[in-house]
């Protein structure tokens, strides 16, 4: 009897179990499809930072701290159209793999939240925070619409927010604003540095078409100290998201400092684009080498670009990312679920030539860990005339990194290129005219384009090559970016091809082309 009712019992949770398994292994079954979906809709960047849904533009507050580097963006929550900003907020702990944090900024009674800075206060000059807990501090700027609205001439101030816990959270400044519009509308965009020579902080800070410079002993109470931009560097639109930092010039003790100004629009092929400046700075005033404009990308999709604050001295990178859009089009590009996408991260060095010194962009060597380990690498040296189309082999040509190294000294040819197509002829055309000196990125046939008038077209960038010439392009769904000869002259560039691009080509004219080596690598998805 008793035995009985212990098989009985033991038949029952038996069965109990095997339906709770059965259970599990369904729900496990569903949250797998579900990731499997997750970030595959058409034209979903696959190895670039988007938002999950909605609105994003400027990078903001990129900070390093403690292991983590911090990426927030202009962000609008509830819709897929530019609307009021808040900070969205992502880590990363190699600047490839990004988790997708909390709003870290809402808008208030004071305004909405545009674009700004973070730093870590290391000394706690703020006392935001305390010394065995120093806070981190944003800096950003406030936008006012109904003061806007008013006609009012100071709708934007700067502000403060801040967290203690490592950028998890965070608290607005009590008595914000902290600094106050001298009656200049455009007043924003504050990226803030401390200078170690004078032991203050540093704000530069967009207004209207120059920037202004300040100091503060706890970035709290700021002191104008100096005005750059007049009749200098291009100024076809209003200045915006400004950057300053020292780097070395490239083999020499030398050291210059770097202003990098966005400008939107009145980029060099139309609408928004970064333009920076060599020169010195003394902590209150920077004096430029040149006065001519230069181009940190020539591209028409590289905007708002600045640097990350708080990398530590070990590793001494000035790390660079921006976003991979255009105001001329940025609203209405083809996307569903969100819009945009910030470019791949990038390492901004400085080198010498020609009596100048020029900004050279490198993609950031973390990128390496997304080669696919079993994608087979192709080497080759061959000579093209007119157009020869690659094997690719298992790559996947959308979501890929091509490196083309050509001989110029002993072929001799008028132009060369690469063509990224579709089965329905759809191409991106990424070229060089040797007689011209120019590259272009052609997107005029690459795909979708009505949705807005300034869209299709090329872009195009001077550039003397030497004998050997190398561009690296990094391809995702809807991008290409373009680095040549190791980042002299870069490129990027937006696209909607109607369906994926999956032949690879190489061209050239006037003789035969000398191919010494060509790599391609398939990427993996990041998400
Ligand atoms: C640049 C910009 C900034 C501003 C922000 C608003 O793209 O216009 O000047 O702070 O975007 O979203």
């Amino acid at each position: 009897m008793k035995r009985n009712s212990y098989t009985i019992i033991g038949i029952v949770v038996s069965i109990l179990i095997a339906v709770l398994l059965v259970g599990c292994n369904q729900y496990s079954k569903k949250s797998s499809e579900a990731v499997s979906y997750y970030y595959t809709e058409q034209y979903r960047p696959q190895f670039h930072f988007t938002p999950e849904a909605n609105w994003m533009n400027d990078p903001n507050g990129m900070v390093y701290y403690e292991g983590e580097y911090h990426l927030f963006y202009q962000y609008y929550p509830d819709s897929t159209v530019w609307g009021p900003m808040h900070w969205g907020h992502a880590i990363s702990k190699d600047l490839v793999h990004w988790e997708h944090m909390p709003v870290a900024i809402y808008p208030d009674s004071l305004g909405w939240i545009f674009s700004g800075s973070a730093v870590a206060d290391l000394k706690n000059t703020s006392g935001l925070g305390t010394a065995e807990n120093p806070p981190l501090v944003a800096i950003y700027t406030y936008h006012n619409v109904m003061l806007e609205k008013s006609g009012s001439k100071t709708p934007q101030s700067q502000a403060l927010a801040f967290s203690t816990d490592k950028g998890r959270t965070w608290t607005k400044y009590a008595n914000n604003p902290v600094l106050e519009s001298p009656g200049i509308p455009d007043f924003r965009d504050p990226k803030v540095f401390w200078h170690n020579e004078t032991g203050k902080w540093v704000m530069i800070l967009a207004v209207q078409d120059r920037v202004h410079l300040y100091s503060s002993p706890n970035l709290i109470s700021w002191k104008f100290e100096s005005e750059f931009g007049k009749g200098i560097g291009a100024h076809g639109g209003v200045w915006e998201c400004p950057d300053l930092f020292p780097l070395k010039v490239e083999g020499s003790d030398v050291s210059k400092w770097v202003m990098l100004v966005n400008i939107n629009p009145g980029g060099p092929n139309g609408g928004s684009a970064n333009q920076y400046f060599t020169g010195e700075f003394d902590g209150k005033k920077f004096t430029p080498d040149e006065t001519n404009e230069k181009w940190v990308d020539w591209g028409r999709d590289n905007y708002a670009g600045v640097t990350w604050s708080n990398v530590p001295d070990t590793d001494g990178r000035r790390l660079f990312i921006g976003w991979m859009s255009n105001w001329q089009y940025a609203n209405v590009v083809p996307t569903t679920v969100w819009r945009s996408a910030t470019t791949i991260p990038r390492e901004l060095s400085l080198i010498s030539q020609n009596n100048s010194y020029l900004l050279v962009s490198k993609p950031v060597r973390e990128l390496e860990v997304l080669r696919g380990g079993t994608t087979p690498v192709y080497h080759a040296t061959q000579n093209i005339s007119g157009e020869k189309e690659m094997a690719l082999d298992s790559i996947t040509l959308s979501q890929s990194e091509l490196i083309f190294d050509f001989d110029l000294e002993n072929g001799k040819v008028d132009s060369l290129g690469i063509v990224l197509e579709n089965n329905l002829q759809e191409k991106l055309v990424i070229g060089y005219s040797i007689s011209q000196k120019q590259f272009f990125v052609d997107r005029r046939a690459a795909g979708l384009s009505t949705f807005s008038k300034e869209f299709a077209g090329i872009s195009k960038a001077s550039y003397t090559a030497g004998g050997h010439l190398q561009l690296r392009i990094f391809v995702d769904a809807a991008s290409t970016e373009l680095f040549v000869d190791g980042g002299k002259l870069v490129m990027t560039d937006i696209a909607f091809p109607t369906e994926n691009f999956t032949k690879l080509k190489v061209f050239s004219t006037g003789g035969d082309l000398l191919l010494e080596k060509a790599e391609f690598h398939g990427l993996k998805r990041i998400w």
